[in-house]
């Protein structure tokens, strides 16, 4: 696909992002997805998973975990939180090609093709609900984050990790030239479709950050939502308590 067309279709994506679209971006990216994603964070998306794994070991208090990672992708947040003591991990995610992969690294977990805005799970289910890099790109953000809180039991909590776009104006400056020019060319040495790619920075600008994004959570119910930056402000974990 030509830079020019596959921008375009990023540029409409980020307007429409409807599943269909967002399964067939996953589904072409999945067989280079983890490396990208490491050499694109450098290596920095291993520490942003540990800290949602130390954020959510705090909140459980030795509660045995039984954890629903949405958007699981190729599974890496929710091998990350079968590290928690006593924990059962499910994955959810749209992309079969992603759980194909999700599921080669994780044979033991339980892994299932869905979307966030119609969790296939009972009311109260679950005691934490992770996503990483994936609320983004939900088609109805609300309606994802009121099924968070609805397979959530009572004292339950969600954790979201996104990119952040520093606030800062120096940081800021370099960040965004990180991402728009040398991200998806170097994404190209990688894989075929810089598509993907294309994509990321526009939904990453585009995505509600920090304060403008609590309201999702406390619209949905939760009644406590904070926010975390990390790493210079290139990233950021979302806390919500039911
Ligand atoms: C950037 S990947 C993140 C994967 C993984 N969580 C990680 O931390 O690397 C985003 C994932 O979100 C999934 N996704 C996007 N919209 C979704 C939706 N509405 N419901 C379920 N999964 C969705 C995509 O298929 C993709 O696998």
């Amino acid at each position: 696909m030509a830079t020019t067309d596959s921008t375009k279709i990023a540029e409409s994506l980020v307007e429409t992002k409807s599943h269909q679209h967002i399964q067939h971006m996953f589904d072409e990216v999945a067989p280079t997805y983890d490396l990208l994603n490491h050499v694109l964070s450098m290596g920095t998306d291993f520490y942003w998973r540990w800290r949602a794994r130390q954020k959510a070991k705090s909140l459980l208090n030795h509660i045995e975990p039984k954890v629903l990672d949405v958007a699981t992708g190729t599974g890496d947040l929710a091998l990350e939180m079968t590290k928690l003591r006593g924990a059962s991990v499910t994955g959810l995610d749209l992309s079969p090609e992603m759980l194909v992969i999700a599921k080669k690294k994780c044979p033991d977990l339980e892994f299932r093709q869905g979307k966030a805005e119609s969790l296939p799970f009972d009311d109260q289910t679950f005691n934490l609900v992770t996503a990483g890099f994936g609320v983004r790109n939900f088609e109805n953000l609300s309606k994802g984050m009121q099924e968070f809180y609805r397979v959530l039991k009572p004292g339950g909590a969600a954790i979201i990790l996104e990119p952040m776009v520093p606030r800062q104006a120096i940081i800021k400056s370099l960040y965004m030239f990180y991402f728009k020019s040398v991200l998806p060319k170097l994404a190209k040495l990688f894989t075929k479709s810089s598509f993907a790619y294309d994509y990321l920075p526009r939904s990453v600008e585009a995505f509600p950050q920090c304060e403008r994004f609590l309201p999702y959570l406390t619209q949905a119910g939760f009644n406590k939502a904070e926010f975390y930056p990390m790493t210079f402000e290139t990233a950021i974990m979302y806390v919500a308590v039911k």
